[in-house]
């Protein structure tokens, strides 16, 4: 259902879209670092993935991000497939920076020059069968900013050459951010934002700068779903099951953190409130955060896009049950 509350622009790119998109990280399937470290979320099953996407798209959504080192280039092919004839009723985003070898699905390493993002660019267009990438974003969150300038200009050339619409950088920190945005064409930043880890200064800069804020891990990584029980852990192969540092919420071995489910626990009760499930209120909280928001939650199932799709059909939580959520989480 499109309503004023449940769309948005794409900065000034004049992009318009449903304020839900839908992450394709765990649609790449498994893939790791030099070290054997997993970096995807275990096995998926591509014909469930590519049903997944086309029911999205039936749903009313518009929007799908991606990268190209998701599953070591697998994200971006499944996807390509997924969307096929319908891929310029869509805003595909996709991102660069990371180095990965497609043969062995490993990542081996990073790469910021001007040179190498022309390379990715076009490797990433061919995996997903595409002219052009609409909203094309650094993956290196923690990127030199000068460095970080140089990309944004070579960005701008991707732009004047048709090989991109937009761009964006994903990143947590607004002052890396803000380099970007300087940018004529920069119309976004992805940033975390859940109900359990806001990102106020993330959104002052969006509203200041007058960006979308793409917001990667709505859910907590599953731990807004409800459904990843304390204690369970997660399969081999799944970035969860062994998490790195900046992944909280989750204990190697153990599964999802007690201490965050006490949390979720708390808020059950307004989030699944007017019939939303858990997962559903997670999304209403971001969009009741700000109308800059546009939450991507990751999915991999036919089931999982149906209920995510769904929250579209009762929009943002009231501004009263936020500040309910604010007081129970003494904020
Ligand atoms: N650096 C970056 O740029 C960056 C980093 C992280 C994410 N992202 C992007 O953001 C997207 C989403 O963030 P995220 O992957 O961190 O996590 P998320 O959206 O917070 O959580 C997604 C996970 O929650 C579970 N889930 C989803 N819908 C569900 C439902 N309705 N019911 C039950 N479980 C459900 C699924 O995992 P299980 O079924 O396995 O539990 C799913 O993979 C990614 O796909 C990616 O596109 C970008």
């Amino acid at each position: 259902m499109e309503t004023t509350e449940t769309t948005r622009t794409l900065g000034n790119s004049g992009m318009r879209i449903i304020a839900l998109g839908f992450g394709c990280w765990a649609v790449g399937g498994e893939w790791q670092d030099a070290d054997g470290q997993p970096l995807g979320w275990g096995k998926v099953d591509d014909e469930e993935s590519v049903r997944a996407i086309r029911r999205a798209l039936d749903l009313g959504v518009t929007f799908f991000d991606t990268a190209d080192t998701y599953g070591a280039g697998h994200s971006e092919r499944v996807l390509g497939r997924a969307l096929g004839k319908r891929r310029d009723d869509v805003v595909v985003a996709t991102k660069w920076g990371n180095v990965f070898d497609e043969d062995t699905r490993t990542l081996t390493g990073s790469d910021d020059s001007p040179a190498y993002a022309r390379r990715a660019l076009t490797a990433s267009l061919r995996r997903l069968g595409t002219d052009h990438v609409d909203l094309y974003q650094l993956h290196l969150s923690d990127a030199d900013p000068v460095r970080a300038a140089e990309l944004r200009d070579a960005c701008e050339e991707f732009v004047s050459e048709g090989l991109i619409r937009a761009y964006a950088w994903s990143t947590d920190d607004p002052e890396r951010a803000a380099v970007f945005a300087a940018g004529e064409h920069c119309a976004a930043v992805q940033h975390r934002l859940n109900v359990l880890q806001d990102a106020p200064e993330m959104l002052a800069l969006c509203e200041r700068a007058g960006l979308a804020g793409i917001n990667r891990s709505p859910l907590a990584m599953g731990l807004l779903t409800g459904r990843r029980p304390a204690g369970r852990p997660l399969a081999a192969g799944d970035i969860r099951s062994n998490p790195p540092a900046w992944l909280p919420g989750f204990t190697a071995g153990a599964g999802a953190d007690p201490e965050w489910l006490g949390r979720v626990d708390a808020l059950k009760e307004v989030l699944t409130s007017g019939g939303r499930t858990l997962a559903q209120g997670a999304l209403a909280w971001i969009w009741a955060r700000s109308p800059r928001t546009v939450p991507i939650p990751g999915f991999r199932t036919v089931r999982q896009a149906e209920e995510n799709a769904g929250a579209m059909d009762r929009g943002p939580l009231t501004a009263g049950q936020s500040a309910e959520i604010d007081r129970i989480l003494g904020r």
